[in-house]
């Protein structure tokens, strides 16, 4: 169990600045998730906390001690990567214990953190086979199992999932969730898969361009983004992002009144409603075209063109069956409506 602090952390490859002033704690055993785009910055600041990449200013602390100048093997951190590059040559045992031979470690001690890795992993049957013949899951769980033996204070994921296919992912990330619930480390997980970052996070970080855009709770992130980013990048599909107006305290699409929103300015403002909260609904708001109706069984996803012009897409419950061309209206309920000012702000509803 462990505290991480940044602390003013930056970080610049010659002029351009990838990290910018980053603050940050993460509590004794929290599972906290970093989200973003690519190349907004996430892999470079996991690095620098493992130590396999230098800070350009500010301080990394764990439980309250300076690290950022420790070698990566002093700071106790271990790291689980997209690329699990096992040794081919050595068998399940040997990659689960070849960083503790490799610190000389005896042998009584190696064999029986390997076995604890190995059965709170489910390897014990797989311990004498080579990479080549395990399945991409086994040979990602070997590659945790090589963090597990290093008991880390502080374990890092840079997204250890990306390489699995669908099923195997939805497993692992079960997995995962259970190892953390069983170990209670403190732990920080890189990902783009924001049903990862929703399942899996005490708490989530937004990333955009080197900074934080938003830290909370999945549901308070869900519940009440920042700003538009946030809320366009949280939940699948993403919220609908449409042209409206305050007009007398309201938001009004055309002559329409969607919701009331006593704190925004008169003028133009963005109207965000995600697929989930829009309902069939013939006294709704919302009138239009179907252009493509995807039915996936459960569910079904329909993409409307409203008569102003601008597209949306409403998530349906498997009942509904629309046809391209058709007349669809769509309702709403008033406070699961989203309003962001020309800024990108969310502006409060109450
Ligand atoms: N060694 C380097 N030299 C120069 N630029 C770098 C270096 N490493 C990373 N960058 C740049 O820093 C930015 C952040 O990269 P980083 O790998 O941290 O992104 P990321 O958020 O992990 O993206 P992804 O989701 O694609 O993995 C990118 O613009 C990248 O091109
Ligand atoms: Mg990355």
């Amino acid at each position: 169990m462990a505290t991480l602090a940044l602390k003013s952390v930056k970080k610049a490859f010659g002029d351009t600045t990838v990290i910018q002033n980053m603050d940050l704690s993460v509590e004794h055993g929290e599972l906290v998730v970093f989200v973003g785009p690519s190349g907004c910055g996430k892999s470079t600041l996991l690095r620098m906390i493992a130590g396999l990449e230098t800070l350009t200013a500010g301080e990394i602390h764990i439980d309250g001690q300076r690290i950022d100048y420790q070698p990566p093997s002093n700071r106790g951190i271990a790291m689980v990567f997209q690329s699990y590059a096992l040794y081919p040559h050595k068998d399940v045992r040997g990659n689960l214990g070849f960083s503790l031979k490799h610190a000389k470690v005896d042998k009584a001690e190696i064999d029986k953190r390997v076995n604890i890795a190995a059965d709170i992993l489910g390897l014990q049957d797989l311990m004498s086979r080579k990479p080549r013949e395990l399945s991409g899951g086994q040979r990602q769980r070997v590659a945790i199992g090589r963090a597990i033996v290093r008991e880390p204070k502080v374990f890092l994921f840079d997204e250890p999932l990306s390489n699995l296919d669908a099923a195997l992912r939805v497993h692992m990330r079960v997995e995962i969730l259970k190892l953390h619930q069983r170990l209670k480390n403190t732990m920080v997980y890189v990902t783009h898969d924001q049903v990862e970052a929703m399942t899996l996070a005490d708490r989530i970080v937004v990333f955009r361009n080197g900074s934080v855009e938003q830290v909370g709770t999945p549901l308070e992130l869900y519940r009440q983004p920042a700003n538009q980013f946030v809320a366009g990048f949280i939940g699948s599909p993403a919220m609908n992002f449409l042209k409206a107006r305050c007009v007398d305290g309201h938001i009004a699409l055309g002559s329409d009144r969607v919701c009331d929103c006593p704190q925004a300015e008169e003028g133009d403002v963005t109207l965000g409603m995600r697929p989930e909260h829009l309902k069939i609904d013939e006294n709704g708001q919302l009138q239009g075209e179907v252009q493509v109706f995807e039915h996936l069984g459960g569910e079904a996803f329909v993409h409307l063109t409203l008569d102003d012009g601008q597209n949306l897409v409403a998530k349906l419950d498997g009942e509904h069956y629309l046809r391209p061309g058709e007349r669809c209206t769509l309702g709403i309920e008033p406070e699961k409506c989203h309003v962001f000012d020309t800024a990108g702000l969310r502006i409060s509803t109450d």
